[in-house]
């Protein structure tokens, strides 16, 4: 039984298998509409998520599976203290692959320990959303067709924001990579991505303040959202909150055919006004995510594709 709690749980041939699965079931999504029937995914939100929660459903519903689950830690007995190792024992017993987003660091590592199903983490505080991930590099797979050679530029809140942990482990194992990190000082990638992840494995990567400077050179551009759920003190997140803001004007500093993703919800950082540039692909994203999301279940549940 295998979990998927972080990126690195993949090799890059394994990575390819479930990016190659998704494109096989978006080209005839009916050929995959029954491979999982009798299966049930869980869905445990600690958190509150939009896409995620109701991608990894749709994903199981398009399977022929079911779903069951909860939305928010108010909604369940984590309300009146039950802990994450006695609740994945609880849902081993009714579902058969469970997804788990969770507030806190590593809470998804330790249901892993106590579950007989396998567990996908759907995020798990600042520290990784690795099925984000892999929507990520299906939509990078789809739209630019490779990853190689790509200059990336990572904005935003790189400290909290667990979209660009996961992203940067995935992304350093391909050739020819280069990160320009965006962010103010005080969002930059925490240490143990810059020493642990960055410089131990000799990553091209820069550290800027300047999006508009940045801008020319990136093939792709990955925006984040300031998380405001992640600071210590309001008055933090406000003075950091408006850092950056792409528009109209600012696009026109970008390649033609640079690409701009942000793993959604959007406040402030994207104006409503790009949406409509072709170069705007996050709502693509979106679509995107069901296909891996339907890939990964099915590998992890060890699913056979229909003949
Ligand atoms: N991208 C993402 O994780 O969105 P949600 O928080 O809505 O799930």
């Amino acid at each position: 039984m295998k979990h998927f709690l972080n990126p690195l749980d993949f090799s890059v041939e394994e990575l390819d298998e479930v990016l190659d699965l998704a494109d096989e079931i978006r080209a005839n999504p009916k050929r995959f509409a029954k491979v999982c029937e009798g299966k049930k995914l869980a869905t445990l939100f600690y958190e509150p998520s939009t896409r995620t929660r109701l991608s990894f459903e749709a994903a199981m519903m398009n399977l022929g599976g079911n779903v069951l689950g909860f939305s928010s830690a108010d909604s369940s007995s984590a309300a009146k203290g039950e802990s994450v190792s006695d609740t994945i024992r609880m849902v081993s017993c009714y579902a058969d692959i469970c997804a788990m987003r969770h507030p806190k660091e590593g809470a998804p590592l330790v249901a892993s320990m106590k579950s007989s199903i396998p567990v996908i983490n759907a995020g798990d505080g600042g520290h990784q959303h690795p099925t984000q991930t892999l929507t990520d590099l299906y939509t990078i797979r789809c739209l630019k067709g490779k990853f190689s050679g790509m200059t990336i530029g990572l904005c935003g809140d790189l400290k909290f924001g667990r979209t660009v942990h996961s992203l940067i482990e995935a992304l350093i194992r391909y050739e020819d990579i280069k990160f320009v990190l965006i962010s103010p000082e005080e969002l930059r990638v925490p240490s143990y991505i810059r020493d642990e992840v960055l410089k131990q494995n000799n990553q091209q990567f820069e550290e800027v303040e300047s999006l508009e400077e940045a801008l020319p050179k990136l093939d792709i551009l990955y925006m984040t959202r300031v998380q405001r759920e992640r600071f210590f003190n309001e008055d933090d997140y406000l003075r950091m909150k408006d850092s950056y803001i792409l528009d109209k004007e600012k696009m026109k500093l970008a390649k033609s055919d640079m690409i701009v993703l942000h793993p959604l919800p959007r406040v402030n950082e994207i104006s409503v006004e790009v949406d409509d540039d072709e170069r705007a692909c996050y709502f693509k994203q979106v679509e995107f995510s069901v296909y891996a999301r339907m890939a990964l279940i099915m590998i992890l549940l060890g699913v056979d594709k229909p003949c």
